[in-house]
C-alpha cells in the first residue's frame, strides 16, 4: 500500500480491497486470507465485483523439492489441490466436474514474473514448476515425506494457488503466483514464520511485484 500513491479502502466480504495504482497500472491490493476456501472467496470477489482482468499473488510457500532451499523463490507453473480426494467416484487429486487435476496458471505473465524475479534479486535463486495447495500447514518431516512421495515434481506446498487457479480458470482470468520459500514444511516449519515473512518475504515480494509492474503492458 506505501507504494500505491491513491489508495481507496472497500470493505467486502470483511476484506480490505485497495482500489489505486502502481507503475500506472490500476490495481486492487487486498490480503487473500489463509486457506482454499479463503481465497477463493477474495479471488471471486476482484474479479465479480471490481471488474479485474489478471490476478498476480504473492505470498511464502513451504519447499517440498529437495532443490528448494529457505529464502530461494518460486514461481508456479501449475497447480494441484493435494488434499482433494473423491474416489473412488473421480480419480485422485481431480476437481470433481472439472475433468482436471493440474490447473495451470498464464504462461505469458509467468515467464515474466520470473524473469522480473531473477533481475530485481539476482543473489536469489527462482524456480519455476508444480506449486501444490491444500487446507493444512505442512510441519513435521512425516507429512512432507508423505506429500513428496505422492506428488515428487512438487516443488513447494501452500494453502491458496490451487483454488485461486480453479476460480481464474472457471472466470477465463489469467493468474500468474509467486512465493518465498520459508520453510521446509518438516517439523522445523513454525519456527521463525511469523518474523520471516516480515523480514524477508515482504521485501521479496514487492521488490518482483513492483518489476513485474514495470515490465507488463499497460492496457
Ligand atoms: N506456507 C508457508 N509454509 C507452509 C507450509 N509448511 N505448509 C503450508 N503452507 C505454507
Amino acid at each position: 500500500l506505501a507504494r500505491m500513491p491513491d489508495e481507496q479502502k472497500t470493505v467486502v466480504a470483511g476484506r480490505e480491497f485497495w482500489v489505486g495504482h502502481w507503475h500506472g497500472h490500476e490495481v486492487v491490493a487486498v490480503l487473500s486470507r489463509i486457506g482454499k476456501v479463503a481465497a477463493a472467496t477474495t479471488a471471486t470477489t476482484l474479479i465479480e465485483r471490481f471488474g479485474v482482468t489478471r490476478i498476480v499473488f504473492t505470498g511464502v510457500a513451504g519447499g517440498l523439492a529437495p532443490e528448494v532451499r529457505v529464502g530461494d523463490v518460486v514461481v508456479a507453473r501449475e497447480f494441484i489441490q493435494h488434499d482433494m480426494d473423491a474416489s473412488p467416484l473421480f480419480p485422485k487429486y481431480e476437481v470433481p466436474l472439472s475433468g482436471l487435476r493440474k490447473f495451470q496458471t498464464d504462461q505469458g505473465m509467468t515467464a515474466l514474473l520470473a524473469a522480473c524475479a531473477q533481475n530485481a534479486l539476482p543473489a536469489v535463486k527462482v524456480h519455476t514448476g508444480l506449486v501444490i495447495s491444500g487446507d493444512q500447514f505442512v510441519s513435521s518431516a512425516a507429512d512432507c515425506l508423505r506429500l513428496q512421495t505422492a506428488l515428487p515434481e512438487a516443488m513447494a506446498v501452500e494453502m491458496e494457488g490451487a483454488a485461486l487457479a480453479q476460480v481464474c480458470r472457471d472466470f477465463g482470468v489469467p493468474l500468474a503466483v509467486v512465493r518465498t520459500i520459508s520453510d521446509r514444511a518438516d517439523d522445523d516449519a513454525h519456527t521463525d514464520f511469523s518474523k520471516f515473512v516480515q523480514d524477508v518475504a515482504s521485501h521479496y515480494s514487492v521488490t518482483i511485484v513492483s518489476a513485474f509492474l514495470k515490465q507488463f503492458p499497460k492496457g
